[in-house]
């Protein structure tokens, strides 16, 4: 199996950037534990999952339990783990009169490299806008936190052919001045919201479309090589059964797993599936 990423102008813009040339474009799978499993039980979950995961991987391996999870998986994980940790939010001001919030500085001294922003859930079930979903990523970004941008149209949308628009929308919104260095850490996330939780996984086709979508958008904003090398990652029912079929399109990146990142079994059979797609890439 052969996948054609476009490794070589990536790099070049990367060295323009500064950054380095293994981060360009490796897969990148992240578990999205959503609100579940208390302290204890991730701790568990991690010591019987990382000695299935491949090791050393040569994708990224992200997980992003519930903040107050976040030290009981990083002490299970270990300081030598190649397993990263991400978070499902945060609040864009680093401290201050904010009850129940938590902010950036206080992730990134957990450990946490990566934070989940715009999430279809936030925004439809706690009302977060454009305009925070913007201020989060620039949080993030001056912690030095990698966001992940979550974006997606919901059924209706699609159904009135506003997938495209809402795509453009949601990434303006999300990340309008943003520099190229800045650019430079942002994933995005594809989430079509009928496919997230529903067992009805976008198509390879229709996840290619929207991220061609997306790609394109970036080329016009930024540039063709900061398209070429922001990582796309599709989310939405990804299971092991069709997670292979999605990654061998060299337009999705990753995948951001929910209900399948919360058993044994099937998390580290998707990565281990993504590090044999990911090898051959
Ligand atoms: P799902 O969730 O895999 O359970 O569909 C994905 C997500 O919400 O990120």
């Amino acid at each position: 199996m052969s996948i054609s990423r476009p490794f070589s102008s990536a790099i070049q813009t990367n060295r323009v950037l500064g950054l380095t040339d293994n981060i360009v474009r490796t897969t990148l799978i992240v578990g999205n534990w959503k609100m579940n499993k208390t302290a204890s039980e991730a701790a568990t979950f991690i010591c019987t999952v990382v000695p299935k995961l491949p090791a050393p991987p040569t994708i990224e391996i992200v997980v992003a339990p519930p903040f107050i999870a976040l030290e009981s998986v990083r002490t299970a994980l270990g300081a030598s783990t190649s397993v990263q940790l991400g978070a499902q939010n945060l609040f864009w001001e680093s401290h201050g009169a904010y009850t129940g919030e938590v902010s950036a500085p206080m992730l990134k001294e957990l450990g946490c490299r990566y934070v989940i922003i715009g999430h279809s859930e936030r925004r439809t079930l706690f009302g977060e806008q454009d305009e925070e979903v913007r201020k989060k990523i620039r949080s993030a970004l001056t912690h030095h936190l990698k966001p992940i941008l979550c974006i997606g149209e919901s059924l209706s949308q699609r159904e009135q052919g506003q997938t495209d628009e809402v795509l453009r929308r949601q990434l303006t919104g999300g990340l309008t001045g943003l520099s190229d260095k800045d650019m430079a850490a942002v994933a995005v996330a594809y989430e079509p919201v009928w496919a997230i939780g529903t067992g009805k996984a976008a198509t390879s086709e229709q996840a290619v479309a929207a991220h061609r979508t997306i790609r394109a958008f970036l080329a016009d904003t930024w540039s063709a090589d900061l398209a070429e090398a922001t990582r796309i990652l599709y989310g939405g029912s990804v299971t092991p059964h069709n997670v292979s079929g999605l990654l061998q399109s060299d337009q999705i990146d990753g995948a951001l797993i929910g209900g399948a990142c919360l058993e044994v079994e099937s998390f580290a059979t998707i990565c281990c599936l993504a590090e044999s797609i990911g090898a051959c890439g």
